[in-house]
């Protein structure tokens, strides 16, 4: 089987339901946001306030590029990898894109409280999560091969779904 991307935005559960689904499958499980703090040596907050977006999205290119090649990884992206087209390429070298859809509520109520994300670090979260949703949508779904709703389901119905479909 060739390695999963789990692709979607802030809280749609790509870090839960990958860990899960490499104990599953016994794959190993990449969590790409992690991985590059760990190569830079700062938080994804630190990266985007020193360095600003842009640089951080070349990260995320570059860590993609040496991805290639790899085998049997369950791979979590970041939620913003979709808007470079280069990134939604690699993705398909990669491996099955899995696009986990959550909606709207699934989303504010997974990430409310978040100091992490610096992108979510605003005063109206909701109404920022509603226009870059709006904006990302269609590219998360042009980028799926897969595409699994996440919503008030369980970890375990959404891996059962997974892995039905692969
Ligand atoms: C981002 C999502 C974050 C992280 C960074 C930017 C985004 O990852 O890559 O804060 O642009 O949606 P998660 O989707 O894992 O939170």
């Amino acid at each position: 089987m060739s390695n999963i991307v789990l692709i979607g935005f802030m809280g749609s559960g790509k870090t839960s339901i990958g860990k899960t689904l490499a104990a599953q499958f016994d794959k190993k499980f990449i969590d790409m946001d992690r991985e590059i703090e760990l190569e830079s040596g700062r938080s994804i907050r630190d990266i985007f306030e020193e360095e600003g977006e842009s640089y951080f999205r070349d990260l995320e290119t570059d860590y993609l590029e040496r991805l290639q090649g790899k085998k049997n990884k369950i791979i979590s992206t970041g939620g913003g990898v979709i808007l470079k087209e280069e990134n939604v390429k690699l993705l398909h070298h990669i491996g099955t894109v899995v696009f986990l859809q959550a909606n709207v509520d699934h989303i504010i109520r997974n990430t409310s409280g978040d100091t992490k994300r610096p992108l979510l670090q605003v005063e109206n979260v909701e109404e920022t999560i509603g226009h870059m949703l709006e904006e990302r949508e269609p590219k998360y779904l042009k980028a799926a091969n897969v595409i699994i709703q996440t919503s008030n389901k369980s970890i375990e119905a959404i891996t059962n779904e997974i892995k039905a479909i692969l």
